[in-house]
């Protein structure tokens, strides 16, 4: 095992599309942030270097930071943010994981332009990857253009003003031919191909809104990992790729002979239909065919290009079956005595008393999870507030309402907000059912749990059934993750054992829910030894009791 060294310099710079100057935060001047590429068990060392001109923090998403929640990197959770002018260097072993995870920003909407892949390789070699070895493997990062600035767009988010929408979305940055502006057409990105080669497409959706869906023109793809977890090969020509998710796919280049070039096309699934305007967020990029040793096979870079057939925008019906499909590579230990049962109903409610405002306005709708609109501390991180027992902050805190299933929880009144969190103790079996609303009310979920990855034993529509839905659990070979989708109108049940001593944020990866309270937090207890307790801080934690720091971004 190596030790993997990085300096990620945080800075703002000008980026100029569409048009417009606008002011973005980077990681080293690039958009997408540089890719981390790793070997299982190695231990990465990544210093990061405040230069913007507010707090960030970076989350290192899907890492599982076996007793280490320090370097978690969750944003008033884990660590106050590090401040202008300031450094903190994460430390963490990648251990137990292969495949794609990323990293971003874990503070307000900042993730937007502060993200980047994390590519784990088997620790014996590409030859031991459990599917044909690669030629090339390729990180495919879907993004989102915007021109808000993400601090006031979360202020907006938090307001439940959830009418922004980006100007496009990006792959690896780019906008595509699809956008123009005064004549100006934006670039696309170019995968560049040899025929008969195989490529290990790494994708990542690093995007605040809604899920994509992936398509190369004339080729099909075979999904081999979701989450730095091998799955069975699954052959699709679609990849459906909510916010948070990491899909890894093959995709051999064998359509050359017709000479064309191919567009890949990452589109935006808007279930509610436009929210304004812009009708859909799309981003086209091409696979251009170059000459291969035989010099055979070369794209003709005048001639057509193939336009994939996408499917409908607003119709998620292929994101249900695409996430059900998806099994484990091979059968997994899927614990069978349940000590913890809970419901969480994860909806949008109503701030403003029903009646007190004849029609409330829209800073009344907030998300929320069991009736609870979840709001980060101010003053002291949670993790800190538990490790210092610092009673003030935990009795400010508001106890997760943990309702066993199938209680109902949807209400349709007044809704509360507070600092909402789960305490359970260290090994214990939880199983969760992640409720959605009966209702055509809301996009899907695509809920992400920090510090552990866990079994999604089943999926289904309507509202969840305690007796009759058991009978159709995976047991088996459920795919093992650190995202679960929540389908529109339906339900999904994740069950994990609480191995790791720390707080962990559950929470949608949906921008505009995570800051309007889709979210709460788990604290798990310390085990009964020394080497199932949390370590101290590292020495430069950034404290929040430090006098020159302000607390917050
Ligand atoms: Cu990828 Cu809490 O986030």
């Amino acid at each position: 095992a190596a030790l993997v060294e990085h300096t990620f310099i945080v800075s703002q710079m000008k980026l100029n599309h569409l048009c417009n100057d606008t002011l973005v935060t980077v990681v080293n001047g690039q958009l997408p942030g540089p890719a981390i590429e790793v070997t299982e068990g190695d231990s990465l060392v990544v210093h990061v270097v405040n230069k913007s001109p507010h707090g960030v923090t970076i989350h290192w998403h899907g890492v599982k930071q076996q007793l280490n929640c320090w370097a978690d990197g969750a944003g008033m959770i884990t660590q106050c943010p590090i401040q202008p002018n300031k450094n903190f260097t994460y430390r963490f072993d990648v251990a137990g994981q292969e495949g794609t995870l990323w990293w971003h920003a874990h503070v307000t909407s900042l993730r937007v332009t502060v993200h980047g892949a994390l590519i784990i390789r088997p620790r014996s070699g590409p030859d031991s990857y459990p599917f044909p070895k690669p030629d090339k493997e390729i990180p495919i990062v879907i993004g989102e253009w915007w021109e808000t600035d993400p601090f006031e767009l979360d202020r907006r988010f938090a307001n439940s003003d959830f009418a922004d929408v980006p100007r496009s979305s990006t792959i690896n940055g780019k906008l595509g031919d699809l956008n123009t502006c005064s004549g100006v057409t934006e670039d696309n990105y170019v995968l560049e191909v040899e025929l008969g080669k195989t490529y290990l497409l790494r994708i990542v959706n690093a995007a605040l809104h809604p899920q994509y869906y992936f398509k190369i023109a004339g080729h099909t793809f075979t999904v081999v990992a979701v989450d730095a977890n091998y799955v069975k090969p699954y052959m699709t020509d679609t990849i459906v790729i909510a916010a948070g998710e990491t899909v890894d796919v093959l995709v051999v280049a064998a359509a050359a002979p017709t000479g064309g070039r191919y567009y890949m096309v990452a589109l935006g699934i808007m279930s509610l239909g436009p929210l304004t305007k812009t009708p859909v967020f799309i981003s086209r990029g091409v696979m251009s065919y170059t000459a291969n040793a035989s010099g055979k096979g070369t794209s003709d870079d005048t001639g057509p290009i193939m336009v994939p057939e996408m499917p409908d925008y607003r119709d998620e019906t292929m994101s249900f079956y695409f996430h059900g499909n998806l099994t484990s590579l091979r059968p997994v230990p899927v614990p069978g005595n349940i000590d913890e049962r809970l419901l969480i109903a994860v909806d949008t409610g109503r701030l403003c008393r029903q009646g007190s405002v004849p029609s409330p306005p829209a800073y009344c709708m907030v998300t929320r999870m069991n009736n609870i609109s979840f709001q980060l501390p101010t003053t002291t991180s949670l993790l800190q507030a538990y490790y210092k027992k610092d009673i003030t902050m935990i009795t400010s805190l508001r106890d997760f309402p943990s309702r066993p299933p199938p209680r109902i929880v949807f209400n349709r009144g007044y809704t509360s907000r507070g600092v909402s969190v789960w305490r359970v103790r260290y090994n214990t079996t939880v199983e969760v059912v992640l409720q959605g609303p009966p209702t055509p009310a809301s996009y899907s979920n695509p809920m992400h749990l920090h510090g552990h990855d866990f079994f999604i034993l089943a999926q289904g529509l309507g509202r969840y059934n305690a007796e009759k839905d058991v009978y159709a659990y995976n047991l088996v070979d459920p795919p093992v993750r650190n995202m679960a989708l929540v389908p529109m109108y339906g339900w999904t049940v994740i069950r994990f054992v609480t191995t790791n001593p720390g707080v962990w944020f559950l929470h949608c990866h949906l921008a505009q829910h995570v800051s309007s309270g889709m979210a709460m937090a788990f604290v798990v207890e310390n085990g009964p030894t020394t080497d199932t307790t949390l370590p101290p801080p590292p020495a430069d934690y950034p404290s929040c009791d430090d006098p020159d720091d302000k607390v917050g971004y």
